[in-house]
């Protein structure tokens, strides 16, 4: 299958590096206008440039999706440069990993409120254009919202509970032609590792990640590009992507 997004718009959250920069980069391949938002603007600066170096159309927004204003006005920047929104791809993300017990609450709170209400405060601001234009939302998961591990308690709730929301809003919105996407994967060579603040977790996910052969931000990418480039009538719900070597 040969995928064509030509006439849609995108728009990608947590775009500035990883799977979020990979997927704003293949949504543009095939075609689509992609907007493109995060917090760093010199690093969406980059994805952006790729974007048009490859002929594409791209928007760069800063972006702080925890801040339900700012996902509401990168709505409104898509909708006004590019003239509505097909395809939200809800990516933004942090994965501070460590036990419960003496946990920095401060990490509960940028999880909670990153992962699942930023995702769910874009959604929301989203959906009246996807309805009018019968478009979809990608929800980036993770085997983390199918298994919850010691060490990952608050990470998973976010992932178990952006599961139940999308499940949710599936019902709600199906009837009326939107496509709602979980997309879940494994380990993903990427940052996001980079910035848990335990160090013990920290060490502990980089051993088990370094000793198999991860999936690259591309590989995931290319599920959410399938997923979303299916005819109107296809709606392809969910998508667990795992490395081969990964058991758990
Ligand atoms: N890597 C993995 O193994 C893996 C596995 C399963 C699922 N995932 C999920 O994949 C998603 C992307 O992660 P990644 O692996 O690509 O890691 P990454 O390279 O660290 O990307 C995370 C992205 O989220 C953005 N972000 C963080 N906080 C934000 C905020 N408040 N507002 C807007 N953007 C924000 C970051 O941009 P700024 O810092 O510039 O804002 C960055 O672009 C996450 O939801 C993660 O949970 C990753």
């Amino acid at each position: 299958m040969t995928e064509n997004l030509e006439g849609k718009v995108a728009l990608v959250t947590g775009a500035s590096s990883g799977i979020g920069a990979a997927t704003a980069v293949a949504l543009a391949g095939a075609g689509a206008a992609v907007v493109v938002g995060a917090r760093r603007v010199d690093r969406l600066r980059e994805v952006a440039e790729r974007i048009t170096g490859a002929g594409g159309r791209v928007l760069a927004v800063e972006l702080d999706v925890t801040d339900e204003a700012s996902g509401e006005a990168s709505v409104a920047r898509a909708v006004a440069e590019f003239g509505g929104v097909d395809v939200l791809v809800n990516n933004a993300g942090v994965m501070l990993l460590g036990p419960v017990e003496g946990a920095d609450t401060t990490d509960w709170t940028r999880m909670v409120s990153t992962n699942l209400l930023g995702a769910m405060f874009l959604t929301r601001a989203a959906l009246p254009h996807l309805v009018a234009r019968k478009g979809a939302v990608v929800q980036v998961s993770s085997t983390a919202g199918r298994l919850a591990r010691a060490g990952g308690a608050v990470y998973a709730a976010t992932k178990f509970g952006l599961n139940a929301f999308s499940e949710a809003l599936r019902l709600e919105v199906s009837g009326r032609g939107v496509r709602v996407v979980v997309v879940e994967p494994g380990v993903v060579e990427t940052e996001l590792r980079e910035h848990i603040t335990d160090a013990g977790a920290k060490e502990a996910i980089e051993r088990a990640a370094n000793a198999i052969r991860q999936l690259t931000a591309e590989d995931v990418a290319r599920a959410v590009l399938y997923a979303v480039a299916q005819p109107e009538h296809v709606a392809v719900n969910e998508i667990l992507v795992r490395p081969v070597d990964q058991a758990w």
